[in-house]
């Protein structure tokens, strides 16, 4: 099959929190990006945490990642504009970024498809909406896959290929040769179905973690330390709720129990009034929030915990 092979410019979608990041990360691997958003105002506030925020290009240079002029390089490859129409015709890949509606990421297809040029693949970042009802939007449902990179995309190496009912399997293979050789990621490739198979198993432990609490049988920390200790997962499920935030886990728990009907995706009611009482996640990701589960009951971070039993010699 005919389709775009030869990437050098890549339209990124939606330039929030995972646009921002494979934005960056498309430019530090050589590639011209031009980013969309909404409005002015969202591109230029996003292009500053891009900058000057506390992980971003500036900090890099700080810490020696990156030199000044590797930086400015960088930089120099990420246009902006509020034209998906200008940002599609350019180019040789898309990636859409937008918030998780299906309606909205539907919009966005039916324009992108008119706008490219024919061969043109055309990538989601959703992490658990249908890739086949994404494409149904538009003309070319063999060239669009999901790409569910994880947070944030400039540092984690897990890609998760999703493909929808049409989804050609030569596109698959481009997608997974891009991402290991391009962009030195480490793909996995899954069929579509309600969070796939990384969301859907990261929010089924979660769940499963709310609901030890509310039952009274362990408090967050516990909870978080026996899969830190036992398992050893970098961070524990009411951690890792915490950084996503309270209001988007709920929202993708309800979104797969919409879909599913099944029991064991109905929304634990804490969850929800956590996130009717305010609690939206950790303030330093989530800014205005009361906090996420840690605030709520007041206990100290797992990570914290555990960094300060290191400090006093313990092998954690
Ligand atoms: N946050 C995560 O940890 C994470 C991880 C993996 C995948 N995802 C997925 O990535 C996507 C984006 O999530 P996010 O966390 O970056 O959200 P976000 O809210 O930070 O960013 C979404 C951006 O899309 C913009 N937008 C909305 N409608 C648009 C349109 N019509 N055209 C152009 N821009 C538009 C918004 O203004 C916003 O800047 C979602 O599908 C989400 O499920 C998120």
């Amino acid at each position: 099959m005919d389709f775009v092979k030869d990437v050098r410019s890549v339209a990124v979608v939606g330039f929030g929190l995972m646009g921002r990041d494979i934005s960056r990360l498309l430019a530090e691997r050589g590639f011209y990006v031009t980013a969309v958003d909404v409005s002015e105002e969202v591109l230029k506030k996003s292009m500053e945490v891009l900058v000057k925020g506390p992980y971003g290009i500036e900090k890099a240079v700080e810490r020696g990642k990156l030199t000044k002029e590797q930086a400015d390089q960088i930089l120099a490859r990420i246009r902006t504009t509020t034209s998906l129409e200008e940002a599609a015709k350019e180019a040789d890949l898309v990636i859409e970024a937008v918030v998780e509606d299906l309606g909205i990421k539907q919009e966005v297809f039916r324009k992108l498809d008119k706008a490219c040029r024919p061969g043109v693949v055309l990538a989601t970042n959703t992490s658990g909406l249908s890739i086949t009802a994404i494409a149904s939007a538009t003309q070319r449902p063999q060239l669009v896959l999901g790409w569910h990179f994880f947070n944030p995309a400039h540092i984690q190496p897990l890609v998760e290929i999703v493909k929808g009912l049409e989804t050609s399997d030569e596109v698959v293979e481009f997608s997974r040769s891009f991402l290991m050789e391009k962009l030195r990621k480490v793909p996995i490739v899954v069929k579509e179905g309600p969070g796939f198979a990384s969301t859907r198993l990261g929010l089924l432990l979660g769940l499963e973690a709310i609901r030890v609490v509310e039952e009274g049988i362990a408090t967050p920390l516990d909870v978080d330390l026996a899969m830190m200790l036992g398992y050893r997962h970098a961070l524990g499920p009411f951690e890792t709720g915490d950084l996503v935030g309270l209001d988007l886990r709920l929202k993708a728990i309800e979104q797969i129990y919409e879909q599913t009907k099944d029991p064991k995706w109905a929304p634990p009611r804490l969850l929800k009034q956590l996130v009717a009482a305010g609690y939206m996640g950790d303030p330093r990701i989530k800014p205005g929030s009361k906090g996420g589960f840690y605030e709520y009951f007041g206990q100290k971070k797992a990570s914290e915990f555990l960094k300060e039993l290191r400090e006093k010699g313990y092998k954690v």
